[in-house]
């Protein structure tokens, strides 16, 4: 039986969590927690039976303990991955899945590449689509010559507009400064993709993109600063964040807004 630690107790990190129990309980075990958030950590623990010795809110109690697990997860923000990565590498673990983006900063992509490969270090990022039954299907076939010689590929991921308010205007990649911008937090997939596909490293990449549409003088007549502040544009809108997660928890996914 493997062992797994997990770092960031978030959407990606539980869901992971729940993979493992779900479907691989006689191969791993997660045996020990992270996450900054205390609530996250009363919350998921006893799903886990992880005791207490084996909850830890910050990654420097985490990381003091030493190596807890044969493989780590770590599914913090993008912000944070280098900084724990480096700690998780310099602790001694030789099994790391990460979440992409690797970082923001192209040096600190290449320190922890070297890192990894300077201490034998299996370092894997989360380019899950790679993994999934249509992706795989497209690569196979691609590969199988049946299609011929590939000369150009079109992809293009489209962001749900529910997707798009929920996390690149309100939420977590809102701010490219404190996150990363679209080409990492969104196009490191397509871009992965297409590498993969065709089987030849990207050689460059090119972004352009800008505050256009979200921006204060845009805003409907009568909208307040938040959506339960008493805004009177909320009746039509279709990003109003009380339909969203309080009245209709399904994203209107029965729409045809989709
Ligand atoms: N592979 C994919 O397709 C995919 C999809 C969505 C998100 N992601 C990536 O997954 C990562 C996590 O996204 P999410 O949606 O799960 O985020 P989230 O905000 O739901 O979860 C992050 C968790 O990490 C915790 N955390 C933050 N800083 C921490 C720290 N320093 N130490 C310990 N815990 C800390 C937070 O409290 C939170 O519980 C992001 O980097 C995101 O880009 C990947």
């Amino acid at each position: 039986m493997k062992t797994v630690s997990v770092i960031g107790l978030g959407n990606r990190g539980t869901e992971y969590m729940g993979f493992i129990k779900g479907f691989h309980s006689k191969k791993a075990k997660i045996v020990a927690l992270c996450d900054i958030s205390q609530q996250a950590l009363d919350d998921i623990s006893p799903q886990y039976k992880i005791p207490k010795e084996r909850q830890f809110n910050s990654t420097d109690s985490f990381f003091a303990e030493g190596v807890l697990s044969d493989a780590l997860i770590i599914t913090t923000q993008d912000a944070s991955h280098y900084e724990i990565t480096k700690a998780a590498i310099e602790t001694g673990y030789k099994y790391i899945l990460l979440e992409k983006p690797v970082s923001g900063v192209k040096d600190e992509y290449r320190i922890l590449r070297d890192m990894a490969e300077a201490n034998g270090v299996i370092l894997i990022i989360c380019h899950v689509l790679r993994y999934s039954n249509y992706y795989s299907k497209i690569k196979e076939i691609i590969e199988s010559g049946k299609i011929g010689d590939i000369v150009s590929v079109n992809h293009t991921e489209n962001v749900g507009y529910f997707h798009f308010a929920h996390s690149f205007v309100r939420g977590n990649w809102r701010d490219e400064f404190t996150s990363t911008p679209s080409i990492l937090a969104k196009c490191c997939h397509d871009i992965d993709l297409i590498a993969w596909f065709i089987d030849s490293p990207c050689v460059s990449v090119s972004s352009v993109g800008g505050l256009k549409y979200f921006c204060k003088e845009n805003a409907p007549e009568g909208a307040a600063e938040r959506c339960l502040g008493g805004c009177k544009a909320k009746k039509n809108c279709p990003y109003d964040a009380e339909a969203f997660y309080i009245t209709d928890p399904f994203y209107k996914a029965n729409s045809s807004n989709i």
